[in-house]
């Protein structure tokens, strides 16, 4: 997809979302400064902040204003801690064990895997944290709309990452490799693993935003087809990237004996399969009448992506 208008916009949104989760990282200086030293730097640089990025822009897709942006903007953070978590303990030694990530070393390597399986831990409790603040925040100012709004997008997102949602896929992830998988545990480990967090992202900007429930739920169907499509993406780009431009270990999969989309099916079919479950959000995006917004090229736009 050639648009330079949407590729500036894109850039100058991942920098605004960057600068916006780095500021709800606290400075540490006391005995344990190295915590939040290792979760900095598991967090900062090179990540490509699709799922905060996705809560700003779902909320912005259905009429939310910029003046309650001080109530999604601890969602986004929280979002990206927790994504950067999974990463960071995905990396490890015993799961994928691999060392590079984001352009640099993972955590593990930089720091050792003590210090990576604290620094996650760390992470998605801070996670819990933030997003907390934005519940503070509206009963602070008496804002009961947003008081209902923030406790309904808390439980989305600590549902979606928990052991029905994020970690459920990856128990069934790691614990398969090597072994035989069928379409239909891919099929599980895909929408829990990858699509949790891409379903609770787009759900949690519309619900701050006020829209109804069916318009929520849509909206996670959206995120599920996204989530399929962007987890395929991924296996394709570990047989096909560099590890210049994803920033990452390649062959990954193939070093660990992992079954994938591409695996079963081989890299144009799952193209295919990527396109196919990208286009198939088009009506969804049409009835919930966003199909104009930048969200929208945002899902599309993965489709074509190199990291
Ligand atoms: C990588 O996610 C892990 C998967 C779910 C495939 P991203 O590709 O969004 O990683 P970053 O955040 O850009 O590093
Ligand atoms: C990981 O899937 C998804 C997570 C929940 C972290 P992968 O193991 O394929 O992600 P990468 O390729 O290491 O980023
Ligand atoms: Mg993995
Ligand atoms: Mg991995
Ligand atoms: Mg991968």
């Amino acid at each position: 997809m050639e648009n330079i208008d949407f590729k500036e916009k894109l850039e100058k949104y991942t920098k605004e979302i960057t600068d916006t989760v780095l500021s709800f990282m606290p400075q540490c200086n006391d005995l344990h400064s190295l915590l939040y030293e290792a979760m900095e730097y598991s967090v900062s640089n090179g990540g490509k902040r699709l799922r905060p990025l996705m809560i700003r822009e779902s909320y912005k897709a259905f009429g939310g204003s910029d003046d309650k942006l001080c109530y999604v903007n601890p969602f986004m953070a929280a979002m990206e801690y927790i994504h950067s978590y999974s990463l960071v303990h995905d990396d490890l030694p015993d799961m994928d064990n691999d060392m590079y990530r984001r352009g640099k070393l993972t955590t593990h390597a930089k720091y050792g895997a003590d210090v990576a399986i604290l620094a996650g831990d760390g992470l998605l409790n801070l996670a819990a944290e933030t997003a907390s603040k934005a519940m503070v925040l509206a009963a602070r100012n008496n804002d009961c709309e947003m008081m209902a709004r923030t406790i309904s997008a808390f439980d989305v997102l600590m549902k979606k990452a928990g052991a029905d949602g994020m970690i459920g896929g990856q128990i069934v992830d790691v614990v398969n490799t090597g072994k035989t998988v069928d379409e239909k545990m891919l099929g599980f480990i895909y929408r829990l693993k990858t699509g949790a967090l891409l379903e609770a992202s787009l759900m949690i900007g519309t619900i701050l935003a006020g829209a109804d429930d069916e318009t929520v739920r849509l909206m996670e169907h959206i995120g599920t087809m996204t989530g399929l499509a962007f987890q395929i993406k991924d296996d394709i780009l570990d047989e096909t990237g560099t590890k210049e431009i994803l920033g990452k270990d390649i062959h990954s999969d193939a070093d660990n004996d992992k079954v994938t989309y591409v695996t079963l099916h081989g890299i144009e079919e799952s193209e295919k399969e990527v396109a196919r479950l990208t286009n198939d959000t088009i009506p969804v995006f049409d009835r919930l009448g966003i199909a104009d917004t930048f969200l929208k090229e945002l899902v599309m736009s993965l489709i074509y992506r190199n990291r």
